[in-house]
């Protein structure tokens, strides 16, 4: 059945347009309020892979399902209510005139009421220390500034299944650490794809290593992550914390 798992998927293959094969038999399952990690090298298929999560890709054999559905035409409007993605690249994400209507798109779209939305709103937005950015133009925003937005517009529609694509990269160390706590609070099930390893660490208790649109391993995060010659055989290293052992018994 798949219903057990918050997400399901059975032998994915996707080939962009141009013939790049991006992702070759990619099959995994994750139980629900399981954190997962997703990592591997630039150009492994992690970003292909997150895209097909709500169909924004589709169009390649296998499939996926999500609490049960299967992400296709007719499931769309309810797979995207269950997953909120946050794209690697924000400007993928803010196209709002302000960063309330960014943030508030997703409530509102969801039938949310006026004061439930600013609700919703302004706790994502203290989520990711932006409050007071509400009247603002994300286009004039920095870089972590927007990364932040973008998260927050994902944040306000408190989704089951919550799936970051780097959410880490281009924030400061005091941001960084805002969003490492906020995740690891957070009761949602999680696949976050990231190179920063000490993020995965902190906020994830498993993990997918994928290389050449394959998972070449799959398991407890520390294994992986520990795992010398599998992470440098695929362009990754040992994190500094497990290298000097100052991550033990699940610190
Ligand atoms: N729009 C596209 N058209 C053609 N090929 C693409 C496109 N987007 C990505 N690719 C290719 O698909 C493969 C997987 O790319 P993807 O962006 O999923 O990797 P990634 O693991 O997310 O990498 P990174 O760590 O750099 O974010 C790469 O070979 C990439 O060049
Ligand atoms: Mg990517």
């Amino acid at each position: 059945m798949t219903t057990s798992h918050a997400i399901k998927i059975k032998d994915l293959n996707y080939t962009y347009p141009d013939g790049t094969s991006a992702l070759k038999g990619v099959s995994f399952n994750m139980g629900k309020g399981e954190k997962v990690a997703l990592i591997g090298p630039n150009g492994a298929g992690k970003s292909t892979l997150i895209l097909h999560l709500n169909g924004i890709i589709s169009g390649g054999s296998g499939q996926v399902f999500v609490q049960g559905q299967e992400v296709c035409k007719k499931n769309l409007k309810a797979v995207r209510s269950m997953v909120g993605i946050v794209f690697q690249d924000p400007e993928d994400q803010l196209f709002s005139p302000t960063v309330f209507d960014d943030v508030a798109f997703g409530p509102l779209n969801m039938g949310i009421a006026e004061e439930g939305v600013r609700e919703r709103v302004a706790q994502a937005l203290e989520d990711v220390r932006l409050a007071g950015f509400e009247e603002r133009s994300a286009h004039h925003m920095s870089y972590g500034e927007k990364k932040r937005a973008a998260l927050a517009t994902v944040l306000s529609m408190r989704p089951d299944i919550v799936v970051l694509d780097e959410p880490s990269s281009n924030l400061d160390p005091a941001n960084r650490r805002q969003v490492i706590e906020l995740l690891s609070s957070m009761d949602r099930t999680m696949l976050i794809a990231t190179h920063d390893l000490e993020l995965a660490l902190d906020v994830c208790t498993k993990g997918i290593l994928l290389d050449s649109g394959k998972i070449v391993a799959a398991g407890g995060l520390d294994d992986i992550l520990g795992d010398e010659s599998l992470m440098t055989g695929h362009n990754l290293e040992v994190p500094l914390s497990v290298r000097s052992g100052f991550r033990k018994d699940g610190q």
